[in-house]
């Protein structure tokens, strides 16, 4: 009875042994990450492999992306990367796991990081150093509830009538309330809402490419005393007539441009319904619509479209650069605002994504700091979507190069060239009609092309 009981005490200590030892040598860990999380002068080592907490973000390299999910915002000294890196923390997953799913779409939280940053002492210290711009620019930058002025009374843009197919295009074209003769020359041209015709390839078929495009412009408020006349009035005149006005209650100005995108998005998510494409650009580009209709129609038929195109933006892509440093350009941002590269953007002077995409941008926005420059703010959110965008060469921002100039069809081969004038969008327009049959073949443009030939 008594040896019984003696090997039973023996089975018994055989299995729970290792199971103690582990549950120590866990408890030895959990208070070892917990001594290093709570240390606030512990060193983050760019070069060291970290954890890093997935979905989050994906480049450790970009600065406003905490490298580590326990990364202490106190240590970053440019203000954006702060407030960016205190929001981050609000909705990090494993710190937060109630905010990332239950708060995803308020912008409380983005807030919240905000005051807790200005309030505190270095925060302040910083943005005294800021230039003026810089310091107007950081005063409201948290500000993004701008009222509508005037909108559109169309569903979604000027557009066509009982639309047969879901629209393919809307062309968002930033623009201000002076350039009504841009304005006027893109209705006339490039910009054409309703059925549009694109390029079909095999003239000889006669098959039918085309879609439905819609277009809308992106105005902010002009200040009265700087421009000495209220244009108010004839923007409204313009708006019943042409019902493609979209205008904020915010001042017109370089560093409230991204103010454009943010409400954009949201006026897009509210009000159109689902549309394809959407285009946005400036207000002094030519387009090449024929070509760019075809090209879209190319994407949604692609085997795996359905699938890409929550992901889906074209343009110059500018792959990964340094902030502009000199004071006297118009880019410029100081390191006490803003530390380390920019992810990849697309160039914002033209630039095509997906609806789906848009409503992404969207909701992602929500948890982005507005950083002055719209296009880097663009692919800061597009770096957070775990994503980036496609480069194209027939997305021209700076123009042809000079050996390429001379070639024949120069304009049948790009999908955009920046910059043009009202009068060049007409004349070009008038080319594009002309050149048409002879031009009819020529292929886009591909990397590398006009430098060699
Ligand atoms: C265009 O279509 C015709 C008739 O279907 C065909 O014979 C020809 O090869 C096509 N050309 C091209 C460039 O695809
Ligand atoms: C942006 O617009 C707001 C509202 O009109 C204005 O107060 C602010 O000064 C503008 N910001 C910049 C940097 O111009
Ligand atoms: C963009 O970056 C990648 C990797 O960082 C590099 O391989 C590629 O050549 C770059 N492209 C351009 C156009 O600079």
């Amino acid at each position: 009875m008594a040896r019984c009981h003696c090997r039973w005490y023996k089975v018994v200590f055989c299995l729970c042994s290792p199971c103690i030892c582990l549950l120590l040598f866990l408890l030895c860990i959990y208070v070892m990450l917990g001594i290093k999380m709570t240390n606030s002068s512990f060193n983050m080592s760019p070069t060291g492999a970290h954890f890093v907490a997935s979905g989050t973000f994906r480049n450790a390299g970009f600065a406003p992306m905490p490298r580590t999910f326990w990364a202490q915002p106190s240590q970053v000294k440019a203000l954006w990367n702060h407030l960016q890196l205190v929001s981050e923390r609000q909705y990090n997953p494993i710190l937060r796991p109630h905010n990332s799913k239950v708060r995803f779409d308020t912008e409380s939280l983005v807030w919240e990081g905000f005051s807790e940053v200005t309030d505190l002492e270095n925060g302040i210290s910083n943005f005294g150093g800021q230039p003026q711009l810089m310091k107007e620019f950081v005063s409201h930058m948290q500000q993004r509830d701008f009222p509508i002025l005037i909108q559109p009374d169309g569903i979604c843009g000027a557009g066509a009538k009982n639309e047969k197919k879901r629209p393919l295009l809307l062309m968002a074209i930033k623009s201000s309330e002076l350039n009504l003769r841009n304005r006027h020359a893109i209705r006339q041209t490039w910009g054409r809402a309703g059925w549009v015709a694109g390029h079909s390839r095999n003239r000889s078929r006669g098959e039918e490419i085309g879609g439905y495009v819609h277009r809308v412009f992106l105005l902010g408020r002009e200040s009265p005393e700087n421009l000495g006349v209220d244009v108010s009035e004839l923007l409204q005149t313009e708006s019943k007539l042409y019902g493609d006005i979209l205008q904020w209650d915010f001042k017109d100005t370089f560093f409230n441009l991204t103010l454009k995108d943010v409400l954009f998005w949201n006026w897009f998510s509210r009000v159109c319904g689902p549309i394809h494409f959407v285009f946005k650009g400036d207000d002094d580009i030519f387009v090449n619509t024929m070509k760019l209709i075809t090209y879209l129609q190319d994407q949604l038929n692609k085997p795996q479209a359905h699938k890409t195109m929550k992901d889906f933006m074209v343009g110059q892509v500018s792959n990964v650069s340094l902030p502009v440093r000199a004071s006297n350009s118009k880019y410029f941002i100081p390191d006490s605002f803003y530390k380390g590269l920019y992810p990849p953007y697309a160039s914002g002077g033209g630039v095509v994504y997906s609806g789906l995409l848009t409503r992404r941008l969207h909701k992602m926005s929500k948890r982005v700091h507005l950083f002055p420059i719209d296009d880097v703010y663009v692919g800061m959110c597009m770096d957070r979507l775990n994503t980036s965008p496609i480069h194209h060469p027939a997305f021209l921002m700076f123009g042809f190069d000079e050996k390429e100039e001379k070639e024949p069809c120069l304009y049948h081969r790009i999908l955009l060239v920046h910059k043009r004038s009202p009068i060049e969008m007409v004349n070009l327009w008038v080319y594009m009609k002309k050149t048409q049959i002879q031009c009819w073949d020529v292929p886009l443009r591909e990397t590398g092309q006009g430098q060699g030939t």
